[in-house]
């Protein structure tokens, strides 16, 4: 039997290389923008005018060498402006928000961190790709859980008071009134103090199974001067403390576990008659040629190298994915016996479902 060579068309080939150039220069970016961010050179250069590399080394106390390598770098990939004129750098206003507002729903150090956490791992799940085993949440560098709180914090900042939570049936009202509330999977708690700060007369349970998580959890509390309210403790989903909850949240977690299921099933008899499950899990269609996009692209490479991972490191290991879509988390909720289960609310990047017993 004669086989034919498939044939390679010249230019498609060419263009994939280019494609890859533009990669491996987004790829290195990564940790250019957290050295960036973590020298405070996007900083710096915010609202400063146009400077030299000299000048940007001097305001940030660095090596002026590094600091023209970087902010080459920078220019080449559009991040920074540069004028040959004069031979000054200027972040434009759009990178200054981006890269430096923290409080900016667009702000991006955090993305970038816990991308550079999950690569700086990846040797790692390499290695327990072979076997199927896991590597927990606890397990990687801090860059992903630090990365991983400034990475969500500012999309809860943006909708979670304003349009999530009001988005639930009849939730504010008992917020509002004081309610009791488990925030599960908390990880370092920027939706735990987020509620808190708004709902001063509830009191907020935060647990996730990670204890160095815990331990950030409740300094941030303190540095916001919501401990009084708002308290920690080291648990897991599938049997976190406490009955006749008001509300229960998880936030970008449920995918993460082990076993949701068990989880689903243990928040069902912990939240009160009337409670409210809320679940926020990253926007994804149920197929996976909807997921074929730049969000879904990130989101599956972050569960390839940190969900799927931690799911399989655990009992059960169901291994949901961070692209599992609507339908499969919507079983895992009926499946627990919730009478009622519906999306509420969605941004690019998350699906908001309320789940009712
Ligand atoms: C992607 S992080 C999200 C953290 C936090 N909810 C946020 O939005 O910033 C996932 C979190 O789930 C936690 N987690 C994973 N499996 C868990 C389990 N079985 N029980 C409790 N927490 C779990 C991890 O420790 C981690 O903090």
């Amino acid at each position: 039997m004669t086989t034919t060579e498939p044939q390679v068309d010249f230019d498609k080939l060419m263009s994939f290389v280019f494609r890859a150039v533009d990669e491996v220069g987004a790829t290195l970016n990564t940790a250019l923008v957290v050295m960036g961010d973590k020298l405070g050179l996007y900083r710096a250069l915010a609202g400063a005018g146009p400077l030299t590399p000299d000048e940007l080394a001097t305001r940030t106390n660095t090596a002026e060498r590094y600091v023209r390598e970087w902010l080459s770098a920078q220019a080449a990939g559009g991040f920074v402006a540069y004028d040959p004129d004069s031979g000054r750098y200027s972040l434009p206003p759009e990178q200054a928000v981006a890269l430096t507002d923290e409080t900016s729903p667009a702000y991006l150090p955090g993305f970038f961190q816990i991308a550079l956490g999950s690569v700086i791992d990846s040797p790692r799940i390499t290695e327990v790709a072979k076997t199927g085993a896991g590597i927990g949440w606890h397990d990687h560098v801090s860059d992903v859980h630090e990365g991983c709180e400034r990475f969500f914090r500012p999309g809860y900042n943006a909708h979670l008071i304003g349009e999530w939570l009001p988005a639930l049936d009849g939730v504010v009202t008992k917020l509002e009134n004081g309610a009791k509330v488990a925030d599960v999977g908390c990880g370092h708690g920027a939706s735990t103090v987020l509620m808190a700060k708004e709902y001063p007369k509830s009191k907020f349970g935060g647990f996730d199974y990670h204890d160095g998580s815990i331990k950030t959890a409740r300094e941030r509390a303190a540095e916001a001067g919501v401990d009084d309210r708002a308290s920690f403790e080291v648990a897991p989903a599938s049997s976190f403390p406490g009955n006749g909850y008001d509300l229960v949240t998880m936030f970008d977690c449920l995918h993460d576990m082990g076993d949701p299921a068990g989880a689903a099933r243990h928040v069902r008899q912990a939240l009160a008659g009337d409670g409210t499950w809320m679940i926020v899990e990253p926007a994804a269609g149920d197929r996976l040629e909807d997921n074929l996009n730049p969000v879904g692209r990130a989101y599956y490479s972050f569960s390839t190298l940190l969900c799927t991972p931690c799911s399989l490191s655990q009992e059960v290991g169901l291994a949901l994915g961070a692209q599992a879509g609507e339908a499969r988390v919507r079983k895992i909720v009926t499946d627990a016996g919730f009478s009622t289960f519906r999306r509420v609310a969605e941004t690019p990047f998350n699906i908001v479902y309320e789940a009712r017993p």
